[in-house]
Parts: structure tokens; sequence; C-alpha cells
């Protein structure tokens, strides 16, 4: 027997060993984060943590980290499915190194609209370029024994009202871009678990969706995984399990349990579908290693090597990094300048990643400032400025702080050290302390020595809090939520400041008291969230402007680090606009002015506005870069690596050109009225405004020419008319079958070794209009050294020439002429060459 068919039958002898309430157990959260065990069959307790750019595990604060890898935008700018896997197995080392079975990750829905809340989490705009990157992380992280729930199935786009929102969008669209990175990943990569949206799809919920879940998901694309609903989305017992929901997270009230229980008994679901349900989650157990007498999907003795975690952040991150302007070769800056400013608030405290559940504490943090300190050596003069500071809430004290857990009568139960101002805990406390009990968590803390006048403290979080410094009373009240979204007052709670004057050689010390409410947590179950925040004295905005650019005019070279803030970026809001936070852009235009030598780095997840690109040397996007950020950034500044990334989504030039701006529901429901049109596919129909940088996107230190195409039909395509003949049916599956090889050579035209992402286009020849002009439809990176040549080998699938046709219910070749097209860009073409795509 195989071990497949040894897992399977040892799946169905658990199964068959269960009575009703023994397998609707198997379907609910225990807690938080957990399936629960059954000794009886011998399965053990099941693990899931967040999520895309780092493991959490279960535990959710700064003392136990996690490795931060850089944002799935940065991922996905790689272009590179190889190093994609390569990310999953150090996420599957990480989950191993938790105790997490399962991570909920990738996030492949779409950047529908720049707008989108959680677009720095989920890989590009380009259903192809997802697929790939998603379907290779997935292969990278079962590879180390660990599951996958790409996530969220489907069409969770944007955040604005996302628990209910009600997406309506046409078959093509759903099927051609937003079911498409889904149907990839299922086909190639065979995850054994995927995570149902919150909002629903033209009606149902998506963890209700029948038509979805288990026609298409399960009939069509043979998905034999777990679904697991998104936290608190699972919401009617009967419509749940018959829509194809095998888990309902988290636990332990759930709409499963004894109502599921009820419901069979009642004949409102049949016994055979709570077997589908239990029999799923077993065998997810059973290949993850948890369901005794069945072997695991990977035998202890095939796990893959260790991967160095920082060693893999920092290349993972240089080669994300996007090259849109480098006026004069200014970069890499070679040989090193002796005497740099360092400019922004993100340069000193690097945002590392998005806000949310994506969000991990990381082992620790290098930021640019810390990273080209590091590069440059002593014998470099580095300057830096704040310039301006965007953050519209204070940063964590940095210190050590004392948290008490206290009872009601003022007893600790238990105590924690965090490392700065910021307690998260969610689903557990530290030392196993029950929430039952908690009533109050004191953090005490000294705020460290600093320069004199007036510091701020503030309080963040939602709920009762006591703020004392040095005996005197700053505050005592109630912060309120703000905002509807539930999950809002943990994701983005209010926050109080106040001042505090210190002398130069003067501390103080401070005390933050949190007062829970009865029910304490969120939605149910347990959390404590909230941050002692800590400012030093500084000067005003203007001076804060006006020393940045004294500094850039003195140095050699000006490198400004820009950013998104924490506020900006995050699960459970959308963005309100693309503009750079406070007042950046004034800060790059005058120190641009300053000096002509200004490189800017964006800090960013997701597309911002550069009214200022034309007027500086360089723009380098480093997205969220995780924590190596500014090892990375020096690599790829002083030219240890070049940068490797290209855009995997197309950036406006202003916020009213973007094709897709609107992202809040009307009376509940989301039109997606553009149909196909998203991104690249929409900018390429505007007759007036173009993008400021199209999809794909982005150079490296050398320059590429294009020297030769060929595109040939496969076999298989080739044969379709001869089956046309025979009257053999063609199957339908388009999104595995090959269409065409295409090799593309390329030469290194420049003075050293370097990669480039080739990328291939599928333009139709215009007759029909309901068709995008020009679509991705294969890619390959590189590398060659200089002078010379390197053959790209793209196998591109059927579907690069299919449409689903509604009415049929199924995909159609577009036959006829087609072009092959390779360039650097969306917007760019290089070489073209005719496909004729035979009669069906
Ligand atoms: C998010 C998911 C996440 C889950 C657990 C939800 O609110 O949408 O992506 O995996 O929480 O943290």
């Amino acid at each position: 027997m195989t071990p497949d068919a040894r897992r399977e039958a040892a799946v169905e002898t658990a199964l068959a060993r269960l009575d009703l309430p023994g397998k609707v157990a198997l379907l609910a959260g225990a807690d938080m984060w957990s399936l629960p065990a059954d000794e009886r069959i011998g399965l053990g307790r099941l693990v899931w943590s967040d999520g895309p750019a780092g493991v959490r595990g279960e535990r959710w604060t700064p003392d136990d980290p996690s490795v931060a890898l850089p944002s799935p935008t940065a991922l996905a700018a790689t272009w590179d499915p190889e190093l994609a896997r390569r990310a999953g197995r150090l996420l599957a080392q990480e989950a191993r190194r938790k105790g997490a079975h399962v991570v909920l990750a990738p996030t492949v829905n779409l950047h529908r609209s720049p707008r989108g809340g959680r677009h720095f989490e989920c890989y590009s705009e380009d259903p192809v370029l997802t697929g790939e990157i998603g379907a290779a992380l997935v292969a990278g992280v079962q590879e180390g024994g660990v599951g996958t729930t790409p996530k969220h199935f489907v069409a969770n786009d944007s955040e604005t009202e996302r628990y209910t929102v009600d997406v309506r969008v046409d078959e093509r669209a759903l099927r051609e871009l937003y079911l498409a990175p889904f149907e990839t990943i299922v086909r190639k990569a065979r995850p054994w678990g995927l995570m149902a949206a919150y909002n629903g799809v033209n009606g149902p919920s998506m963890s209700e969706h029948q038509e979805l879940n288990n026609r298409v998901l399960r009939e069509e694309w043979g998905f034999d995984g777990v679904l697991v609903s998104d936290w608190t989305g699972a919401r009617d017992t009967v419509r749940a399990a018959l829509g194809g929901l095998d888990v309902a997270m988290p636990g332990p009230a759930t709409v499963y349990g004894e109502h599921l229980v009820r419901a069979v008994r009642e004949g409102l679901v049949p016994g055979s579908v709570v077997d589908g349900l239990a029999r799923r989650v077993l065998r997810l157990a059973a290949r993850v290693g948890l369901l005794a007498g069945a072997p695991a999907a990977v035998p202890a003795e095939q796990l893959p090597a260790p991967v160095d975690g920082e060693a893999l952040v920092r290349e993972l991150a240089a080669r994300s990094f996007v090259l849109l302007r480098n006026q004069g070769g200014i970069l890499p800056l070679a040989p090193a300048p002796a005497r740099l400013a360092v400019i922004g608030a993100a340069a000193a405290e690097a945002r590392i990643g998005g806000g949310g559940s994506a969000q991990v504490f990381p082992t620790r943090v290098v930021s640019p400032l810390d990273g080209l300190r590091a590069a440059l050596g002593p014998g470099a003069e580095l300057v830096y400025e704040l310039g301006s500071d965007p953050r519209t809430h204070l940063s964590p004290l940095a210190a050590d702080c004392t948290a008490e857990l206290l009872d009601a009568d003022g007893t600790a139960l238990g105590t924690a050290v965090l490392p700065e101002g910021e307690v998260r805990w969610l689903g557990t406390l530290p030392g196993g302390v029950a929430f039952g009990g908690l009533s109050r968590v004191r953090v005490t803390t000294t705020v460290p020595a600093g320069p004199a006048g007036r510091h701020q403290l503030s309080v963040r979080g939602v709920g009762r809090f006591r703020l004392e410094a040095d005996g005197a009373v700053l505050f005592d009240d109630v912060l309120l939520p703000v905002g509807e979204d539930p999950a809002a007052a943990f994701l983005n709670p209010p926050e109080r400041r106040f001042d505090l004057e210190l002398t130069d050689t003067g501390t103080a010390e401070v005390t933050l008291t949190h007062f829970l409410p009865e029910a304490a947590g969120f939605a149910g179950f347990g959390l404590v969230s909230f941050t002692l925040g800590h400012a030093a004295p500084t000067a005003s905005a203007e001076e804060l402007i006006e020393r940045a650019v004294a500094a850039a005019r003195a140095a050699e070279v000006a490198v400004v680090v820009v950013g998104t803030t924490e506020e900006v970026e995050s699960e459970g809001v959308d963005r309100a606009g693309l503009r750079l936070p406070g007042r950046q852009d004034e800060l790059v235009a005058r120190v641009a002015a300053a000096n002509p030598r200004t490189v800017v780095v964006v800090n960013s997840g997701a597309p911002v506005l550069m009214p200022w690109r034309e007027s500086v040397a360089a723009v380098l996007l480093a997205w969220f870069p995780g924590q190596q950020a500014g090892e990375a950034l020096a690599d790829v500044l002083l030219g240890t690596v070049e940068p490797g990334g290209r855009l995997p989504t197309t950036w406006p030039a202003e916020e009213a050109d973007s094709p897709v701006w609107e992202v809040s529901p009307t009376d509940g429901r989301l039109d997606y009225s553009e149909g196909l049109f998203i991104g690249y596919r929409a900018w390429q129909r505007r007759s007036g405004a173009a993008p400021a940088y199209w999809f794909g996107s982005g150079t490296g230190y050398t320059d590429w020419s294009y020297e030769g195409l060929e595109a040939r039909l496969t076999g298989e395509a080739r044969q379709s008319e001869e089956a046309r003949l025979t009257g053999e049916a063609r199957p339908t599956d388009g999104s595995a079958e090959a269409l065409a090889e295409v090799t593309v050579r390329v030469r290194n035209t420049g003075a050293r070794p370097g990669r480039e992402v080739v990328q291939v286009y599928v333009a139709t020849d215009g007759s029909d209009r309901s068709r995008p002009d020009r679509q991705l439809a294969g890619f390959a990176v590189v590398e060659a050294g200089p002078g010379e040549q390197a053959t790209a080998r793209i196998t591109l699938p059927l579907r690069a020439v299919q449409s689903w046709d509604p009415a049929a219910q199924t995909w159609r070749t577009n036959t006829g002429v087609h072009t092959v097209e390779a360039g650097r860009s969306a917007g760019d073409r290089r070489l073209a060459r005719a496909l004729v795509v035979p009669q069906d």
C-alpha cells in the first residue's frame, strides 16, 4: 500500500470509531488557535497559526518572537517562485519551532484597488503572478510537513464591511481573475487547507457557498483539504455544513458543536455530510502527523535541511526591492560615500511589516540606519535626521517593562517581562494564567534618561486605563473604540497623549494599569492588548525639515526613507488615499532641491503617490522588508547585491487615475462593475492618463537587450485539431494544460552580472473587446554575466488563450491569431511573434 492509501485507510478507521458528537467535536476550535485532540482515536491537538509574513504561533507577544519575512507584496516582486518556495520552507521551519501544524497563509486575494487595506498582504493585481507565487509558497511550506490555508476564498479584496459585504462580480471576472489564483494553487500545489472569506459572493456568504465550495473547489478542482472559516466567519449551522465548511474557528463557542449534533438529529443535515467534514479534518491531521497509525505526508527523515532564517530574509528583501529610477546610474553608491545623510522616521524605525493578523514580533530588527552604519564602517561620516515624523501614534516605550497579571483583589496571578511598552495577549496569557480570574494588568517601567524637556507618554487601547508617572495620576478614564469593524478595537485602537517634563538626567517611574471588562476579550475569546507609548522631545516640524535639508546639503548623497504608517496599511480598514502621510512629500522635495544626489527609499507595502519622482536621482521601493531591512538596504544601495524586484502591481501617478477606487459597499453590496478590467488590464484601455509605473517595471544594475523570441505550440495543443476530428473531448482544465513553449533570448549588455525577469504576455487580435488586450501568460528569472546571453524557457498554459463561457459553463479556447510578446513590463514590448491557436 502506498503511504497515501495507508493514510486514507487510517482516516477511515478513525472515522468509523467515532459517534456523531465525536465527529462533530473535530469540526470546531477548542480555543482560539486549536482543534481538540481525541485520545480514543489517537488524534493529537492541531494548532493553526497566522500567517503570511512570519509564523506567530499561539502566543502573540514580543517575548515569543518569530522571524519576520518581507511583506507578501515583496515576495511577489521577486517574480521568483523558487525563492517563494524557499520562503515557504522557512515558514514551515518556524511553524515546527512554534508547535503549529497549519499556517494561515498565503493571502491570494487580488490588488483590485490600491486602497485595499490588506494590499501589502496579497501578492499582485495579476492572477497568474499571484497563482504561481502562491503555489510555490504552499509547496515550500508543505514540503516542511506543515499545512497551509490559501485565503480568503474568495473576493475578499478590500476591508470595508468585510464581515458582511456581498461582492457582486460577474462570472467571467470571478473565474478569470479572482478564482484563478486559488485554482492554480489547488491544482498545482494541492494545499491541505483553504480559508473561506467572511464576505458573500453574489448572495451566499463564502462560509456557506455550496456552488463555489462544493462544486467548483471540490468537484471541479479536486480540492481534498479542509475548508476552515475565517475567524468568527461561520454564522449558520445548517448553511455552513451544507455549504462545505469543514471547520468553524475559533472556539469553543461556534455554530457547530451541539448545534450541529442537533441539526443532524433533526434531519436538517445528513449524517453523510458530517462524515465528509470529519473525514477531511482527520486527513489534515494525518497529513501533519497527528493521527496515530497514519503516515505523515512528509516523513521526519525527508524534512528539508534547516534554513538560516535571517540570511534568507535578507536575501528575499534585496531580491524584492524595485528600482524605478536611477538617474546617471547614481546607484549603486560605489565607491561608498564618505559623507552620507540618512533622513526619515522610517530610516531609524523601519516599518518591517503591515498591521493585523499578518504581523509578528520579530526576533530582531536591523533598521536602515543600523544597516548602513554597519556597512559603511567607522570611516564614513553618517548623519541622521528625522526630517518629518508621519506617525500619528507614539511608538511603544523602548525599555523593559514588568507586567503583573492581577485578580480582582490585586493578588498577582503571574508576571511577565516585556521588551517594550506593548501588551498583546491573544488566546493565552503568560505563565498559563487563566483569563477567567484576570481582572487587571499593571505595567511598570522607567522612562529612560533622554533629552531634557517635554516628553510625551501615551495610552493606546480600548477600555479603562490608569496612568501614573512618579506618583502623579495623568489619566484615569475609559477609551472607546473608533469605527465599526469588531476587530478595530484590537487592530486600530484610540490613543491619548500626556506631557511629562523631564531634565536630561531625569527618568520617570511609570505605571499603566488596564482594568479588564467583566467579560474579557474580543468577540468572546481572550484578548488583552494595549500600548504604553513614549516620545522624547523633538524640534518643531519646520525645524526638523530644515535640519534634514542642511544635512543633505552638506553630504555627498542623501538617502531619504519615506513610508506609510501602521494606521495606513492594516487589516480591518481600507486606505483613505495614497498620499504619503504627514509632510514627507515636502521633505523629499526640499531635500532633493538641496542635493541633486538624493535617493528615495519607499517603505510601504502598497502603492503611494510620488509627486517628486522625476526630481530625485533614484527611487527604490523597499516594501515592508522584514526584520533584516537595513542589511538588505545596505547590500543594495552599496551594490553588493542588485535590486531584483519588478512591480507586482501598477502604481498610479494620481489617485483619480486608479482604475478601481471605490471600495465602500452601497447597501451592503460592493459591485465589481469593472469586470475584467483591473490593474494593467484597465490601464491598457486608457487613452489619456498613463500610470506612474506599469506592472512589471523595475531594473537592476545592468542593462539587457532582447534578442530572440520563439513560440511554438506544444504537442497537446497541436493535437487538439486531431482530437476534434476524432471526436475526443477536449480536457477543460486549461490551467494545467500547456499551450506553447516560448523561449526568449536576452543579453546582459552592462558591465556587471545581473538578473532579469523575462515577462511574456499574450495579446489578442483586438476583435473581441470583451477580452483584455494583453495579459501576462508566463515569466522566468534568468541570470547572465556581462556580455553573456541567457535563455528563458517558459511554458504558456492553455488558459492564457481561454475565456470563461458563462452560458456553456466551461472554458472556451479563443482560436486564431494571438501575439506572444516579451517585454520588461505590461507597458513595454521588446519582441513579438504570432501564435495561431487551432480550432477546438
Ligand atoms: C483574518 C485572517 C486571519 C484570522 C486569524 C482574521 O480576522 O481575516 O486572515 O488568519 O483572523 O487571525
